[in-house]
């Protein structure tokens, strides 16, 4: 057995990287015997697990192993992990020399013998780990991310994501329903499954495997193991929303009824130039049909503003969509040129000031809307999946359709569904007692 030695992991970015982080930990938990620190000063191993989504998290990237690099105890190592490694390799090494290894997204299950090699790269991201994908470590007892894809085909053209997770594979279902199987009976009742465009599932599986399977199908077959109670996946991709699909979420009762439906853009003009591959109606047609079909669906999306050339007009068919579907959340961000991609290289990109202004008009308005949709919940009774003791001592959970909610209420009540009667809705939470 090798000496117990300690491991402190940051991880910056989307579900993706917090589920990789679990891999890592995992790993270096069962082949190299780390345990897990809060505490840099006593770390053994200091890992960092990056974004490259937009130029902000990078240059977080540099500033935190920086800070890293004079908090460490003498002979502790820095490793460098994720879409920002794969981004930007061995240039790493050069800006900080201090790092020990660079390992990409795509490449997480080396880092065992990472750990155990001087300046180890590796980044490459045609490698195909996607049947290795499971680890067996996991952050919540209650809720079990589980990977069904890896990388992502389409073009978006504002998008890095492509070169740093390399081309879409599926995972092949049965590895998917085993893994499910497994966390299930640990105790996780919530299935989440994750991929960078989940609902295109079976396009392509890893090895030489064919099987006549899609996202719907994966749904149904996971909504049959008896110890699961609640399905939820990130991200569909709007284009990919047919009526099958569709109605396998309305129809299956295990799945629960909260959509992310990335718009990027309300105007078809600018979807095209960021090849999104549908138009606005396409999409106010998808949205309107599942509010139609499920009254209590919510439906969250990501938004880009300013985007190159995107006009006043654009960005007023942007806040036309908004109004129209009322999102119960929007993640809305100022477009970043990245390295690689297409629109880097438009000639119209936006000044930057504009892009904080329609940020800025775009959050109003979202708050109006969060303001209408918090009061709705008034009174309203939900069962909620308790799954979180906050520091703030108020345990915490998810209605079916996504809201959080918090009560004052004794531990024993983690993982367990109970009804909860909504007497003070927030934005961006609602507090509530417990029904008994
Ligand atoms: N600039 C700003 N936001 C971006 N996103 C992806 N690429 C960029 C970029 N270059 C946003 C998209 C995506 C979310 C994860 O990040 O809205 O859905
Ligand atoms: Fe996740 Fe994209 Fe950031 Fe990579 S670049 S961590 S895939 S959000």
């Amino acid at each position: 057995m090798k000496e117990e030695k300690k491991l402190f992991i940051e991880t910056l970015g989307c579900a993706m990287n917090v589920r990789d982080s679990e891999h890592i930990i995992a790993e270096l938990g069962s082949l190299e015997n780390y345990v897990l620190t809060q505490n840099i000063q006593e770390a053994d191993l200091i890992v960092i697990n990056t974004c490259s989504v937009r130029e902000k998290p990078v240059s977080k990237l540099f500033s935190e192993i920086g800070k890293y690099n004079l908090q460490k105890k003498d002979g502790a190592k820095i490793g460098v992990c994720g879409c920002t490694a794969s981004h930007l390799g061995k240039e790493i090494f050069k800006r900080a020399p201090y790092v020990s290894f660079v390992i990409g997204a795509r490449n997480v299950s080396k880092i065992s013998t990472a750990v155990n090699n001087e300046k180890f790269l590796s980044v490459d991201t045609d490698y195909d780990e996607s049947a290795y994908a499971f680890g067996e470590y996991r952050n919540s007892l209650y809720k079990a991310y589980v990977n069904i894809s890896i990388g992502c085909d389409k073009k978006c053209t504002y998008c890095i994501v492509p070169h740093t997770r390399g081309e879409e594979i599926s995972i092949p279902a049965d590895l998917i329903l085993n893994e499910a199987r497994k966390a299930a009976k640990n105790g996780a009742k919530e299935i989440f499954l994750l991929g960078q465009n989940v609902n295109n599932y079976g396009k392509r599986f890893s090895g030489n495997v064919r099987l006549d399977m899609d996202f719907s199908d994966l749904l149904n077959c996971i909504a049959e193991i008896p110890e699961v109670e609640r399905i939820r996946f990130t991200s569909p991709h709007p284009l990919h929303m047919d009526d099958k699909f569709l109605e396998t979420f309305a129809s299956n009762p295990k799945v629960c009824k909260s959509m992310h439906m990335p718009l990027q853009s309300g105007s078809t003009r600018i979807l095209e130039r960021m090849k999104r591959g549908y138009s606005k109606e396409w999409f106010l047609n998808r949205a309107l049909k599942l509010r139609e079909m499920i009254p209590d669906v919510s439906i969250s999306t990501d938004i880009i503003v300013a985007f190159p050339g995107e006009s006043d007009e654009d960005f007023e068919e942007t806040l036309d969509v908004m109004r129209q579907v009322k999102f119960e959340q929007v993640f809305a961000f100022k477009y970043s040129a990245r390295p690689l991609t297409k629109a880097a290289e438009f000639t119209d990109q936006i000044d930057s000031e504009i892009g904080s202004a329609r940020l800025e008009r775009l959050q109003l308005l979202q708050d109006d809307i969060l303001d209408e949709i918090a009061l709705s919940h008034l009174d309203k009774i939900y069962p909620v999946y308790i799954d979180e003791l906050r520091n703030s001592g108020y345990l915490a959970g998810r209605s079916d359709n996504n809201a959080l909610v918090q009560i004052k209420g004794d531990e024993n009540l983690l993982g367990r569904t109970v009804n909860i009667k909504i007497t003070n809705p927030k934005r961006l939470s609602l507090y509530g007692e417990l029904v008994l």
